[in-house]
């Protein structure tokens, strides 16, 4: 789980390199560098930490090299130092590339070239990839003793050859000194996107390092490689039989993956989702029938009406939607739904009976998880459905058919809009399907009536950013935080308490309220902040006796209630209100006050919001 960039073309490469990387880090930031070619030469510069650290290090840009590649790194095999920072050269010194992935056979491809004396400098999977191009290209036979075409471009053969060896994950992104015009690039389980722009191109992890500079791109697909040079590119199959691929225009402006006044990602993105919740649900409501157009399942619908099962699949905050999504599916369908941590879910030998079908959520569409449970429902014959926001990533070509969730750009690791969008795809799903099932008519307008009320009740929600600032400085010392809801707000709950780990990093447990009875009760000593989700629903009064088993034993209650809701007022030594809606649409209300206080409790704590210590945006490993 790595970002790379890498431009060949008529300007000048290093600024070009270090915004693109910039604009990846939220990819990973434990280490970072980049080369350039210029003159046959290529200079290295890497270092530790944040961009800015490698920024500082590369000063103003003497070189004028119009060709380069750059890396930003989350660390998987060594240290996150500088020897094992990217790019990584081979041992002649030729071969220069920069790896987003995981090589599993690293380890015989290290031993069979240390028995050919290759020598190592890092602990790294990718310095393999890197010494295995250059003993070929050094060699010009390959390791099954494929030597090197009369006529072939040597640099372009090793490559293909050594991508052929390889088993795991790559996007890569190579250059060599004796080819100071050409730059390849790789992708296998990894995200790779070529810009193409007027005679230059630039290789990415995603578009949000190539759109300032070109709106035009294609996106390989696994196994295929692309050589650029500068007059054009080709894109071929590691088997080495040319692919044509069409040009994609990138589909986001640059203003939606700016700070645009706000201080932090996440800051903006929670704002945002007024907007990113009627862009989501834009076209998709008929008020007129009461039913749900969603576009890119109108050939599936039938086959999901008539499901026995719906398994939805996911991690984190996905996986959260998913729960929600599960409910749903029940009470509006009455599908039996269930939900799986990916994770989880390849490894247990599932079963998939016929007419099973899969829901995959994700916001990058890139996680590995989500990707090994896909295939694996594929493999056992389940159609599987994608609630994906990247558009193009893996997960959304992947997959059988899907719904975009259309949130636009989530740029902080703290996933918050794409969650309230995740909800939003499911709900309207739910509705869908539960009108081709038992669905009245009339709730199903209610509902949708309600719903297209969502995006101005958030915007009542974010309102109230001061007065839970407040709540977050209250508590702020406080190391230990529960977050109790039920029914529906039991995924909310478990959202909250994620929410404020990750960005914080102060425990908190999400868990069902009545739970808390059953053993973490035991927890509760004086002071320590519980917020409970106690929004009017079927379960309210139960709620209320939850909230006062916690004051009882000296629990400090942060209540999200109803608006206008007098008599929970004598349980909650903190209140947050939100706007009454349908209780099956609770969750997109209930959430936002909870993304709020773990934001505020990150800026008080002086954390780096955006970038929380260990994580990274898009989980691209196992
Ligand atoms: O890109 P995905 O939605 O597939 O990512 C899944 C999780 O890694 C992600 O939701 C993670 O839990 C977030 N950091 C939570 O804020």
């Amino acid at each position: 789980m790595c970002g790379i960039v890498a431009y060949l073309g008529q300007k000048n490469a290093q600024p070009i390199l270090i915004e693109g990387l910039k604009r990846l880090e939220y990819r990973g930031y434990d280490s970072s560098g980049i080369a350039l070619l210029g003159d046959a030469e290529v200079t290295i510069t890497k270092s530790v930490g944040r961009i800015s650290a490698l920024e500082e290090k590369v000063g103003v840009d003497v070189s004028a090299a119009t060709l380069g590649i750059g890396h930003t790194r989350w660390a998987t095999h060594g240290a996150a130092n500088t020897i094992n920072a990217h790019p990584h050269v081979d041992y002649t010194g030729k071969i220069t590339l920069v790896h987003n992935g995981i090589i599993e056979n690293y380890a015989t491809l290290k031993k069979w070239l240390e028995s050919k004396s290759v020598e190592f400098a890092s602990e790294t999977d990718t310095e393999v990839v890197a010494n295995l191009i250059g003993y070929f290209y050094s060699h010009g036979n390959s390791r099954n003793g494929t030597k090197v075409p009369a006529s072939g471009n040597k640099f372009e053969w090793a490559v293909q050859e050594a991508l052929n060896e390889l088993v795991g994950s790559y996007g890569l992104a190579i250059i060599c000194s004796d080819y100071p015009d050409t730059l390849i690039g790789a992708k296998k389980g990894s995200p790779l996107i070529l810009g193409v722009g007027e005679k230059e191109f630039i290789i990415a992890s995603d578009a949000s390092a190539i759109v300032e500079h070109m709106t035009q791109a294609i996106y390989l697909s696994d196994n295929e490689m692309v050589i650029a040079n500068r007059d054009g590119f080709k894109t071929k199959t590691i088997d080495n039989i040319a692919v044509s691929k069409s040009l994609k225009e990138i589909e986001f402006s640059l203003d939606a993956i700016e700070l645009a006044g706000y201080e932090h990602y996440m800051q903006k993105e929670i704002a945002e989702q007024p907007e990113a919740l009627a862009t989501c649900m834009k076209g998709r409501i008929d008020l007129k029938s009461n039913r749900v157009v969603l576009g890119g399942l109108q050939n599936h619908l039938r086959k999901l009406a008539s499901t026995k099962r719906i398994i939805l699949t996911a991690c984190g905050t996905a996986w959260h939607a998913g729960l929600v999504g599960e409910f749903l599916f029940e009470q509006l369908a009455r599908i039996p739904a269930e939900v799986e941590y990916a994770s989880e879910f390849r490894y247990r030998n599932p079963v998939i009976n016929d007419g099973t079908i899969v829901i995959a959520i994700s916001q990058s569409g890139e996680t590995a998880d989500t990707l090994a449970a896909i295939e694996q429902a594929k493999e056992r014959g389940a159609l599987v459905i994608g609630a994906v926001n990247v558009v193009g990533s893996t997960i959304a070509r992947t997959t059988d058919a899907g719904v975009y969730l259309r949130a636009g750009p989530e740029i902080g690791v703290a996933s918050t809009k794409a969650f309230t969008a995740q909800v939003a795809v499911l709900t309207m799903l739910a509705i869908e399907l539960g009108r081709r099932r038992h669905l009245s008519n009339e709730y199903a307008g209610e509902l949708l009536r309600e719903m297209v009320q969502l995006p101005d009740k958030v915007g009542l929600i974010l309102k109230q950013s001061d007065h839970i600032k407040e709540i977050a400085k209250a508590n702020i010392d406080r190391d230990n935080w529960l977050f109790l809801g039920r029914g529906l707000n039991y995924p909310v709950a478990l959202e909250g308490a994620l929410k404020l780990k990750e960005i914080s990093y102060i425990h908190a447990e999400g868990m069902p309220a009545a739970e808390m009875k059953h053993g973490p009760i035991a927890l509760i000593t004086d002071g320590m902040p519980a917020v409970f989700i106690a929004t009017r629903c079927s379960q309210y009064e139960k709620i209320i006796g939850n909230i006062e088993q916690v004051r009882s034993r000296g629990g400090k209650t942060i209540v999200v209630a109803t608006e206008g809701d007098e008599n929970i007022k004598q349980y909650a030594d903190y209140l947050i209100t939100v706007p009454d809606t349908d209780e099956k649409l609770q969750p997109i209300l209930n959430v936002i006050p909870l993304q709020i206080l773990a934001y505020h409790a990150a800026v008080l704590r002086g954390h780096d919001v955006d970038k929380p210590r260990n994580l990274a945006k898009s989980v691209t490993v196992e």
